[in-house]
């Protein structure tokens, strides 16, 4: 059974997050998605979530590809929760290239993953305040 751990905000779910989260499955057996908090997006991240933390959490368990979904609340966790979750391989964007190769001294694969070109939640929110309706 090969785990597969990811992290991310995943505001207002689009397919460009379908396509991460798919293939990060693809790539084991069992997929946990580490969901920011909305504290932790707030001060940390300094975004604002459309949707809550509960809302996000609800739209991605839904998802037929992921097993559980867990908060993400700081961003010190990845190192402790790869051993708690028994993790083989770490997935995010490759936005985030060598930012988490340290993990890689924890035992863990990481893997970063081409983003879905021209899709973002934020490019989401821009596209609809520049409607007029
Ligand atoms: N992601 C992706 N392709 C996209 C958008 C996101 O592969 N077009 C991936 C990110 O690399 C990350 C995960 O989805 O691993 C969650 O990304 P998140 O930051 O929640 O989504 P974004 O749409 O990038 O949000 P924002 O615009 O607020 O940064």
């Amino acid at each position: 059974m090969k785990r597969i751990i990811t992290y991310g905000t995943f505001d207002l779910i689009h397919y460009g997050h379908i396509n991460l989260l798919e293939r990060a499955k693809a790539l084991g057996d069992y997929l946990i998605v580490a969901i920011s908090t909305d504290e932790f997006n707030n001060y940390e991240k300094h975004k604002k979530t459309y949707f809550t933390y509960e809302q996000r959490k609800r739209l991605v368990e839904a998802l037929r590809c992921v097993d559980l979904v867990i908060p993400e609340k700081n961003w010190d966790q990845k190192k402790t929760d790869v051993h708690l979750y028994d993790i083989d391989t770490f997935v995010i964007g490759d936005d985030w290239k060598g930012k988490f190769d340290f993990l890689e001294d924890e035992g863990v694969e990481v893997v970063y993953l081409p983003r879905t070109p021209e899709i973002s939640t934020t490019q989401i929110k821009r596209d609809l305040n520049n409607r007029n309706n």
